[in-house]
């Protein structure tokens, strides 16, 4: 049986799109080509989260984490979860500019690996030499599986430094893409992905800013630290980056080459599993990275704050910046949730 479609009207950008009752109404944005804010496409994270002006929507998961019941009560819905019952007229978020980049799908070949870690590769991707890919620093791209199904990873390198798209992947035991990619790929393989995609964007300010990275976190920080950096910015940026062990800490040397250079950016390291630090390492902290940037700074009012990492650590600082005065409007995240089956 087809599944039956409905028209869904986006304001304030005025598109109309047709959405079968069977997917999300962001998944019919995203194919449609419209970027709408979303980061987790899970139900955690709140990104996608719009108001519904008119028309029934359902959820097949029921209602997640990511919407207060309060909010649902006020009209809010989350578009990375809900499904159409009726024609919808949704009002989304606008993120200035990345409306405008265009999503592209495209083939790519594995032009590189490194183990960063024991359980971290460095992947880079060599694009046909006709095609660019325009993003912008934060953002990530998606690999398209055989099967039809993807796996989201933030683009580490900078978009001025084009010529290779970095990734840091973490091994994720019987995960199905992380998995082949550490026992089966080779440097060579072909890949397709699709991007850019996300709204958790670097924006070029004089208010000072904190980047906290959980793990392989660090690669969206990564692609914003060096976009400010090489490009001459003097903003003071602080990099906490928390990890389990040292060897976890995975560009240690390289953050600390950066600090020697560019007096702006200070970086402390966060080890959650380490029993204690070793001697020449001022920069090593034991502890919970987020509780750590709570006790450095009892005032957030006065920072722009980028966070990316597992769920967990997002939910943390979500849940505890606001409390010493981080502004909403000044936390930008970006949760790295496992793909939903
Ligand atoms: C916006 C975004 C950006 C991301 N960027 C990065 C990035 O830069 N680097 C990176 O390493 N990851 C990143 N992730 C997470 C990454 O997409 C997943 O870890 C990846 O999809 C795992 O793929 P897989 O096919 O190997 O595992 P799957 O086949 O998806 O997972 C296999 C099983 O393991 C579970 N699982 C998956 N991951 C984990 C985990 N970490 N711990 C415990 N259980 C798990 C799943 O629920 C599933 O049951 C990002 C995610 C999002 C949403
Ligand atoms: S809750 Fe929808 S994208 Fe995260």
């Amino acid at each position: 049986m087809t599944a039956r479609e409905y028209t869904i009207r986006i304001l304030p950008h005025g598109r109309t799109l047709r959405a079968p009752e069977n997917r999300s109404v962001l998944e019919a944005a995203l194919e449609a080509g419209l970027n709408l804010p979303h980061s987790c496409k899970s139900g955690h994270c709140a990104s996608c989260r719009a108001r519904l002006l008119s028309g029934e929507i359902h959820y097949p998961r029921g209602r997640t984490a990511g919407l207060t019941e309060q909010e649902a009560r006020e009209g809010y819905v989350l578009l990375c979860q809900a499904q159409p019952r009726s024609d919808l007229v949704v009002e989304a978020r606008v993120v200035a500019s990345i409306e405008d980049v265009e999503i592209k799908t495209l083939p790519c070949r594995i032009a590189k690996l490194r183990r960063l870690a024991p359980d971290v590769m460095q992947v880079f991707l060599r694009l046909p030499a006709v095609e660019a890919l325009r993003f912008e620093p934060g953002q990530y791209l998606d690999v398209l599986l055989d099967d039809g199904r993807r796996r989201s990873f933030s683009i580490a390198s900078p978009p001025h430094d084009s010529e290779l798209l970095e990734l840091h992947v973490r091994h994720v035991p019987g995960g199905g893409f992380t998995e082949a990619l550490f026992h089966r790929v080779h440097e060579g393989a072909l890949l397709k992905i699709e991007g850019p995609i996300g709204q958790f964007v670097y924006r070029e300010s004089e208010t000072p800013a904190l980047m906290i990275a959980g793990g392989t976190g660090f690669a969206p920080l990564k692609s914003m630290l060096r976009h400010a950096l090489e490009r001459g910015s003097q903003r003071r940026i602080h990099l906490y980056w928390g990890a389990r062990e040292a060897i976890d800490v995975y560009e240690e040397q390289l953050v600390l080459e950066w600090t020697r250079r560019y007096p702006q950016l200070r970086f402390t390291a966060v080890l959650s599993e380490a029993r204690s630090l070793d001697e020449g390492f001022a920069h090593r902290r034991l502890g919970w990275v987020h509780e750590t940037v709570l006790a450095d700074h009892p005032s957030l009012d006065a920072f722009d704050i980028y966070a990316a990492g597992p769920p967990a650590l997002i939910e943390a600082i979500r849940a505890s910046f606001p409390a010493q005065g981080v502004r909403a409007d000044r936390l930008h995240f970006d949760s790295f949730d496992y793909a939903p089956r």
